[in-house]
Order: C-alpha cells, then sequence, then structure tokens
C-alpha cells in the first residue's frame, strides 16, 4: 500500500493524498535521520519488553530482533532505501522492517507512539553527544593548563585590561587560567544537563499511556536511563532537556568567542603579542602582507549560532499546550547544529593553542608601557600611612607631568619621585619593573607566579580525577 506516492504508511482517517508542498514541510528525515542508532536502540529494547510481557511471541521478537539487525547493517554500509515518503526516521525504519520481515514487524509499535519514541530517541541521542562534549571540554582544559605551565617558567608577562585600557601587569599563565575557570563551569552546566535528561519517556505511548501490560522499568534500564519518567503526558511534551542542552552549550560557545576575541586582538599588528600558527590562519587574496585570523573570528561568530540555535527553541516552546505538537519537531535542527558548532570550536580551539608563538618582549612592554605601573606606585605609598584616595591623587599628578613630557614610569628618578613625596625610598623604583608588580599580587587567585602554580597544581590534580 505505501509504496509510492504520497500514502501514508500508517493509513488512517487521512489516508489519501496530500499536497506535495505540505508533504515536503511535514518531513523530518533529511536531519532526524540522524537518530538511527538510537532510534534501533530504543526499538529492541522495546521488542524485548513485549515479549517478556507475553504482549508478542517471543519467535515474533526474534524475527522483529532479526530485522533490526539487518537495518542496522543496510544503514551502516549506506545500502539503506531512505525514502522521503516516509516522512521520518522512525516511519522509515518501520517501513523497512515490514519489508523484511512481513507484517509482524507491524508489531513492534504495539504500545507505543512516534511521540514517546522521538522523546526517548532525542534523549539517548543527547546522552551520548554531551559525554563527548565533557570529552571535548576536558581536552582543551588540559590544553589550558599545559600552556599556563608552559608560560609560567619564565614568566611571560602581558597587560591585564580593563575596558581594553592598559590596567595592570598579569602571568600570561594567570590568562590561561582564568579560561581554565570559565570552561571549568561551562563543563559542570554540560553535566547538569545530562544529569536532568536521565529518564525515560518510553511506554508514555501517545499521551497517556497504553493500556497493554508493559513495563516501562525494564525498559528505561535497558536503555541505561535512571528511571521511567513519571508523567506519561510530560514526557512527550517536554523539551526542557533540549533547552537545557542548548543553553549550557550557549554559554560555552560564548566562553570560547571571548578567548578567540582575545586571539583576534592580541595577534593584530597593533598588539602584537601572538602569531597564529599557520594552519589556522589565512593569507589575503590581495594584500601581501596579511594573515587573518579566520578561525578565531568564526569561533567568536558563532556564539551567534548557538544563541540562535537556543531562541529558536526557547520561542518554539512557549505557550505550547500539552502534550505532543508537531512544534517540538523544530528541536531537533538547532540542537544538531549547535552540538556540532560548539564541538568544533572546542576541538579548533585545542589544536591550536600549542601552536601560538607568543611574543615576550612586545608583551613586557606593552605591560610596562601605558603606566600600567602607577597602582604599585600608590600602593607604595599606602603602605608608607598615606590615605590610598590620597596616593592616587599624588601618583596621578605623576602620571600627569610624565604623560606631557612624552614619558614612560620606568624613567623616573627617585629625586623626581621625592619631589611628589617625601614618602619615596629607593625601593619604590624596584616596584616599576613589571616583575615586581605581578610578584607582589601575591594573594589567593592574585597573579603572583607562586599563586599561580598553585592554581595550576590543584587544576592538574582535578583533571587527573576527572580522567575517566
Ligand atoms: N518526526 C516527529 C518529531 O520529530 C515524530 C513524532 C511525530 N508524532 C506525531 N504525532 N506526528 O517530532
Amino acid at each position: 500500500m505505501a509504496q509510492e506516492g504520497s500514502k501514508k504508511l500508517w493509513g488512517g482517517r487521512f489516508a489519501a493524498e496530500t499536497d506535495a508542498l505540505a508533504e515536503e514541510f511535514n518531513n523530518s528525515l533529511s536531519f532526524d535521520r540522524r537518530l538511527w542508532r538510537e532510534d534501533l536502540a530504543g526499538s529492541r529494547a522495546h521488542a524485548e519488553m513485549l515479549a517478556r510481557q507475553g504482549i508478542i511471541s517471543q519467535d515474533e521478537a526474534a524475527q522483529i530482533q532479526a530485522g533490526l539487525e539487518q537495518i542496522e547493517q543496510e544503514i551502516e554500509s549506506g545500502a539503506f532505501p531512505w525514502r522521503d515518503e516516509y516522512e521520518d526516521v522512525h516511519m522509515n525504519i518501520e517501513a523497512r522492517l515490514t519489508e523484511l520481515i512481513g507484517p509482524v514487524g507491524g508489531k513492534l509499535h504495539t504500545a507505543r507512539s512516534r511521540n514517546d519514541q522521538v522523546a526517548t530517541d532525542l534523549r539517548l541521542w543527547l546522552r551520548g553527544a554531551l559525554a563527548r562534549i565533557v570529552e571535548d571540554q576536558q581536552r582543551l582544559a588540559r590544553v589550558l593548563v599545559a600552556e599556563a605551565e608552559r608560560h609560567l617558567e619564565p614568566p611571560l608577562i602581558l597587560p591585564g585590561y580593563t575596558h581594553l585600557q592598559r590596567a595592570q601587569p598579569v602571568l600570561l599563565a594567570h590568562w590561561f587560567m582564568a579560561y581554565y575557570e570559565m570552561l571549568g563551569r561551562d563543563l559542570t552546566r554540560t553535566l547538569d544537563a545530562m544529569f536532568r535528561l536521565d529518564e525515560s519517556p518510553l511506554g508514555a505511548a501517545a499521551l497517556a499511556g497504553t493500556s497493554f501490560p508493559i513495563d516501562r522499568f525494564y525498559t528505561a534500564e535497558k536503555l541505561g536511563f535512571a528511571e521511567p519518567m513519571r508523567n506519561s503526558l510530560d514526557a512527550v511534551a517536554s523539551r526542557d532537556f533540549v533547552l537545557e542542552a542548548l543553553s549550557a552549550i550557549a554559554i560555552g560557545q560564548i566562553t570560547l568567542s571571548r578567548l578567540a576575541e582575545e586571539l583576534v586582538l592580541y595577534s593584530s599588528f597593533e598588539f602584537g603579542f601572538v602569531t597564529l600558527p599557520d594552519a589556522f590562519a589565512t593569507g589575503s587574496s590581495i594584500m601581501p602582507q596579511k594573515k587573518n585570523p579566520d578561525i578565531p573570528e568564526l569561533i567568536r561568530a558563532k556564539a551567534g549560532r548557538a544563541i540562535g540555535d537556543l531562541v529558536t527553541l526557547l520561542t518554539a516552546s512557549k505557550g505550547l499546550p500539552l502534550a505532543y505538537n508537531k512544534d517540538l519537531q523544530e528541536d531537533k535542527e538547532p540542537l544538531f547544529d549547535a552540538v556540532d558548532t560548539y564541538q568544533a570550536s572546542l576541538r579548533l580551539l585545542a589544536a591550536m593553542l600549542p601552536g601560538l608563538e607568543w611574543h615576550p618582549e612586545v608583551m613586557r612592554r606593552a605591560a610596562a608601557g601605558g603606566f600600567a605601573l602607577a597602582t604599585d606606585l600608590a600602593d607604595y605609598l599606602t603602605r608608607r600611612g598615606m590615605p590610598f584616595r590620597q596616593a592616587h591623587a599624588v601618583v596621578g599628578r605623576i602620571v600627569r607631568k610624565l604623560q606631557e613630557e612624552s614619558r614612560e614610569l620606568d624613567s623616573l628618578s627617585l629625586e623626581e619621585l621625592r619631589a611628589f613625596s617625601e614618602l619615596f625610598d629607593a625601593d619604590a623604583l624596584e616596584l616599576l619593573s613589571v616583575e615586581g608588580s605581578v610578584a607582589s599580587r601575591d594573594v589567593y587567585g592574585g597573579t603572583a607566579p607562586n599563586q599561580v602554580r598553585e592554581q595550576i597544581e590543584e587544576a592538574k590534580k582535578e583533571l587527573r580525577e576527572e580522567r575517566p
């Protein structure tokens, strides 16, 4: 019956031809094919349970399992006949099963609906995808820590910025470890999303459960879920598990976009702190001198995609009545897109960061210039008893004078300093070095080398414990 044209596999009241455009619009096969492994896994568990419960015979179950096995091989080898007239991955597999084993194939869908089927498939798929994302996040975390450690001794120093104005010198290792912290929180958000999706919708059927004596605990366990979902309406209607994953990914991609943006800036001629590895940059087709940071730029831009993916599904979910609505079919493309985007970005950064060529002298000069050590002078006066606000004003006057004379702080002599305050002594001049400045930030979480070393040791311990 369902072989030609636009006839529906499941017959029923609307078995007549549908409008071709409507059919194309309705079709999800081009993207939900990606769920085929999970669809087969769900069907295997379901068929096994049906036989255990005496709903189908053992022999029927065995035929179904053999058919599913063959379908798996066909899909893997590329021989599977994907057909658009069967709307989605679920219908394609079911139709093929009946072709292969005859009408008994139709028994697989007993006590099940595509509504609980697709919700189950998607949870299974997302569980795997998030596990792979966690691995990629861990890999990038290891790279960040390794890079931090590599640049700790001798310490590479660059300016730290606020408002993108040179503020105070920091260790490059400290900068890397800041991204390690951010990525670590992104990782725990991924784990949180995995934790809450760990329940099985299978057996909720269309929306109300089923009149067959199924065992939902059995299928839940078979599929590796902690438990079956408690409410059948919720089970088929809810996609907050996708929203959580999408928001974890959007936040994660934002972290990566910030790192990418700094690489774009720091590799510009104006900063000149770093050169990107050739494999991750391109030349200009017209300007021979240019090396464009395409990969960081794309990672930066893809935060827009990830946010868009989240907003797409948030918007599609808003105000949906219970239970299943076809709107929910729109969950897959943004999810697949966000997962692919984030994974590629994580992998690219992990591959690219070790190849960065930092330019210590340029960084150091920038860190020393622009009066980045002014706070250190003010702190000095404060330690000698001057109220900080007053010290701030004194150093402000020093900076203004130097600016007028186009000079930097380290050109000051002791006599000049003492003209501003009698509290200055020879040791004040020692402060005017970037090394002295970072070393003095010797507080928990600060940029002093021994503090950063401790952060790195702690991170290495965390990563060892996380290693699977
Ligand atoms: N392709 C559909 C989806 O992704 C499967 C569920 C269809 N259910 C239905 N009642 N039409 O949501």
